[in-house]
């Protein structure tokens, strides 16, 4: 560096493209056989006026190029951060072959479907907690304390009185405690029972359903014709049946049976060679529950079924057990 450097030198500096470059410049100016090495050597051999303003420049001239270095330095690394940046983002949109898709677990995919088909039959959608009351999930449904019928449905109890709901029907009080008739409503669910077997599992899910109006105006037939369509539809070519059956919230009430959709009627395991198969509780309103709600003038239907059951008789699962394992064989089949 010599004749007239301090212009080279300011290029020099702002030429550099990486840090390593830098460095060496660094070194070339500063380093103890560097530029301004060479100057303080220069200076001891000048004297008065001269050595004075020469020592001036020198440091003026040592202060700048100090600043250009590290004014450089910030830009270069700046520079080197958003290039790291750039390199490591990820393109979310990108196909990637080595993915899985994912899907609906077969339950869930279960209750979406018989949501959308009561949707589209203009029910509401209602919800409630899953820690529930003794009033709501049994007194309110006509099960008054040491009612034989408490004991179908094994439950889980908290120290206070406080339970994890059985079934969806407390659902059934909650929305009619919340607002006057008409109603027109399905719950959604999870539900917990003490139990567990090849059919039988602690928590399960259920979709319940009511539709109350002034009295005369919902009957019997109309629950009947719902179920019906929703049985066509959902499970497609199936006959359906309504043998009487005991639930202390409705009076008269039901089951509902489909032709066996693996035997087609003709009787085989998965029936107990009966041709039909039990798929929900269903029936009127007793007007006890009414009562308990302070529903005057009304009549009503409801009905709750289990949304496993659908899961395991539309796919053929023989183990309800195997829904909960969480074992991706089983669950890559749904995909
Ligand atoms: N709650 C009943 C159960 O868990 C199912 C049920 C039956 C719901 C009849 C109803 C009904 O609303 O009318 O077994």
């Amino acid at each position: 560096m010599k004749g007239n450097p301090l212009k080279d030198i300011e290029n020099a500096i702002g030429s550099c493209t990486s840090l390593v470059e830098l460095e060496k410049m660094r070194v070339s100016l500063f380093g103890k056989k560097g530029y301004f090495a060479a100057q303080f050597e220069e200076l001891k051999k000048l004297d008065g006026e001269a050595k004075k303003e020469f020592a001036q420049n020198l440091n003026i001239n040592k202060e700048n190029f100090l600043e250009l270095l590290n004014q450089k330095k910030s830009a270069l690394e700046s520079v080197m951060i958003e290039e790291q940046m750039r390199k490591s983002s990820v393109d979310v949109t990108l196909f990637n072959q080595e993915s899985a898709a994912g899907a609906l677990h077969p339950v869930m995919d279960t209750m979406d479907k018989i949501i959308e088909y009561f949707v589209s039959m203009n029910f509401s959608i209602e919800e409630g907690p899953l820690v529930e009351d003794d009033f709501h999930n049994f007194e309110a449904l006509n099960l008054p304390k040491y009612h034989p019928a408490r004991d179908m449905q094994d439950t889980f109890y908290f120290k206070d009185s406080m339970l994890l709901r059985t079934h969806t029907s407390p659902v059934q009080i909650r929305t009619m405690l919340k607002q006057s008739a008409p109603i027109r409503m399905i719950c959604p669910g999870a539900v917990f029972r003490r139990d567990f077997d090849i059919t039988h599992t602690p928590m399960f899910h259920q979709v319940e359903g009511l539709v109350v109006d002034k009295t005369g105006k919902v009957s019997f037939a109309n629950l009947k014709f719902i179920l019906e369509d929703f049985f066509k539809i959902y499970v497609w070519r199936c006959e359906s049946t309504f043998p009487p059956k005991l639930f202390p919230f409705t009076e008269p009430s039901a089951e509902a049976d489909i032709s066996c959709i693996f035997c087609h009627g003709e009787g085989c395991r998965v029936c107990s060679h009966t041709g039909w198969l039990e798929v929900l509780g269903c029936g009127v309103v007793d007007p006890n529950v009414f009562k308990a709600v302070g529903y005057k003038d009304v009549s009503g239907y409801a009905f709750g079924l289990g949304v496993e059951r659908f899961a395991m008789l539309l796919h053929q699962i023989p183990d309800l057990r195997s829904l909960f394992e969480g074992d991706l064989r089983l669950l890559e089949q749904f995909r």
